[in-house]
């Protein structure tokens, strides 16, 4: 794997959920599979889980790491090419990665949508800078249209409560929020769900389409209650809309995913990426409930990182 972005960037997902899986059996099997190299793990934003499971995940490899905070302790970057910085950005984002390429092995990197321009966001326009400017690998932690490590750690959630001879139906229903989000983790447990073998729906309220570019064929249906008959998994997650890029259109019905909600489903496990805003997202009852698989699904996290790590210091060690 030369660099991990997006789910096209695995040759073969069941091997990588059984290797994952295989990781969380023991996960210092290889302890010195990354020793006398760095990853550098890059935070434009905001992070809980994918800041302390990386972490874990490349110090359980032996990898050096370094974790930068550069919204709250860098320089303030310049991402516009051709732009004089006669204002308050300091550093160009090209020369910031020409950087980390002399200290790191790998580049690791969040870059949320900046939900100002679409197009921006559509393009890629901060991931597309790592990627042309870094000559090692890069990992997205999360970028403006996708969320893959979070998205691997949900297929291994997934893969870990499915005992049946049958496909699961999993249904991605939208949630109520209080401000616009970004659609990168829908668009993403999206894109994986079409590579899983199971039974996939989306829920959301009419104006929160995704983009069409993500679902392709996948089922849409605007009624909730309707969705979530016989489901085997709920994946809870609000996002803005898409085509009124970050209106949020008024919906009458209430969304949250509550216990009574959950009875349509058969005995649905319950997930979500976290951070969850509770009783506005879901219930108490459903975050805390027995059908709840939320943790189990941040724990997997680990696994997930540690999963593309590994095969990214394959790639390198084949080299050396
Ligand atoms: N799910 C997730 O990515 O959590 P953080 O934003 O806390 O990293």
């Amino acid at each position: 794997m030369k660099n991990f972005t997006s789910v096209y960037d695995i040759d073969n997902l069941q091997e990588i959920i059984a290797k994952a899986l295989k990781i969380k059996e023991n996960p210092l099997e290889n302890p010195t599979k990354g020793k006398g190299k760095t990853i550098g793990l890059v935070f434009l934003n905001s992070s809980l889980r994918t800041r302390l499971s990386s972490q874990i995940a490349a110090q359980n490899l032996g990898l050096n790491v370094l974790t930068l905070n550069a919204a709250q302790e860098a320089w303030n970057l310049e991402f516009a090419d051709g732009t004089v910085m006669n204002s308050d950005t300091v550093e160009h984002i090209k020369d910031a990665i020409e950087v980390l390429n002399q200290y790191c092995d790998i580049i690791a990197v969040r870059c949320f949508a900046g939900m100002k321009n679409k197009a921006d966001d559509v393009n890629e326009s901060i991931l597309s800078q790592f990627l042309k400017h870094a000559k090692v690998p890069v990992i997205s932690l999360e970028s403006a249209t996708r969320h893959p490590l979070q998205s691997l750690a949900d297929c291994i959630t997934i893969t870990e409560n499915w005992t049946e001879n049958r496909k699961p139906k999993v249904v991605l229903t939208w949630a109520p929020h209080i401000k616009p989000i970004a659609q990168a983790v829908g668009n993403s447990f999206t894109e994986w769900m079409q590579q899983m073998d199971v039974d996939f729906v989306i829920a959301n309220p009419e104006g929160y389409d995704l983009d069409k570019n993500f679902t392709k064929d996948t089922k849409v249906i605007h009624n909730q209650d309707e969705a979530l008959k016989d489901a085997d998994f709920v994946y809870v997650k609000n996002w803005s809309s898409f085509e009124d890029y970050t209106a949020m259109p008024k919906v009458d019905e209430n969304w949250m995913l509550s216990n009574e909600k959950l009875e349509l489903t058969n005995n649905g496990k319950v997930m979500h990426c976290l951070p969850v805003r509770r009783n506005l997202e879901l219930s108490d009852e459903v975050v805390d409930g027995e059908n709840s698989i939320i943790y189990q699904q941040a724990k997997n996290r680990i696994f997930s990182a540690q999963a593309v790590f590994s095969e990214i210091l394959d790639e390198i060690n084949s080299k050396d």
